[in-house]
């Protein structure tokens, strides 16, 4: 069954069309990349499946139901929520203080979330030994998987994310996809966008691959891992 359905997408910044006509859909317990080059307009698409965009034109349905005009809180309580890109933690929080905003748009009980806390905790030892520390003064690769925790601090069934890895150490950048899996595994859907294209095509089960706004090429992983039109896609738009 699709738990995500985009169809017709179109995102205009003014004049600027970042998207135009981006159909794809996920279905339950898939890791599904999106790549891209620079610009490709990965992350406008994101951002209007979430809402913090608006959908000029197309459809998005969750399991049936549309997301359009929806507040991004309203779909947190659905179960969709976004990594954004570049990490964005409230720095000048604790590890602990962010971690819990996550779970906000729930209002769950004061047990609930400190039940979701330990098991984020459970997840991303790292975070244990500094729940305490001042966020901004985590690593790179810290910070990241605090940004992944404090989106799954709110149960997502969906997870959108937006370039885990960017910026980040090897070492690091292993410890996150392994994470991806394990999240996949644990019965959550993700939806990746990525530079590392070997790496996501590793992991995830089917790609898309956008140029110029618009969807290029998709298929299983592996033909896309063979295919010289993802070279293209990118060679193309540098
Ligand atoms: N807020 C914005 N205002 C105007 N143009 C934007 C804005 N955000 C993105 N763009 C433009 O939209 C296009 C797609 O950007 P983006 O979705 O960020 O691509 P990607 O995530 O694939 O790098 C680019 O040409 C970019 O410059
Ligand atoms: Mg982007």
């Amino acid at each position: 069954m699709a738990i995500l359905t985009v169809e017709g997408l179109h995102v205009h910044y003014g004049p600027v069309e970042a998207v135009r006509g981006v159909s794809l859909s996920i279905e339950d317990g898939e890791i599904v990349a999106l790549l891209g080059a620079n610009g490709a307009g990965k992350s406008s698409t994101l951002n209007a499946i979430v809402g913090l965009v608006p959908t000029h034109q197309g459809q998005i349905g969750f399991k049936g139901d549309s997301l359009v005009g929806l507040a991004t809180e309203q779909l947190v309580r659905l179960g969709i929520t976004l990594t954004p890109e570049g990490r964005r933690v409230f720095g000048s929080l604790t590890v602990e203080e962010n971690l819990l905003l996550g779970s906000m748009p729930l209002r769950k009980s004061a047990d609930r979330r400190k039940q979701n806390l330990e098991r984020m905790f459970d997840l991303f030892p790292i975070l244990v030994e500094r729940r305490q520390q001042i966020a901004g003064t985590l690593s790179g690769g810290q910070q990241q998987m605090l940004a992944i925790a404090r989106s799954l601090m709110s149960s997502p069934k969906l997870l959108l994310l937006d370039e885990p890895s960017l910026g980040l150490a090897p070492q690091i950048v292993d410890t996150i996809f392994d994470q991806i899996v394990a999240l996949r595994d644990s019965g959550i859907t993700i939806l990746l966008v990525e530079q590392n294209v070997a790496m996501s095509l590793e992991v995830a089960d089917r790609g898309y691959v956008m140029a110029a706004g618009s969807i290029v090429t998709s298929g299983t992983a592996k033909d896309l891992g063979s295919s010289h039109l993802i070279e293209q896609a990118y060679l193309g738009h540098q």
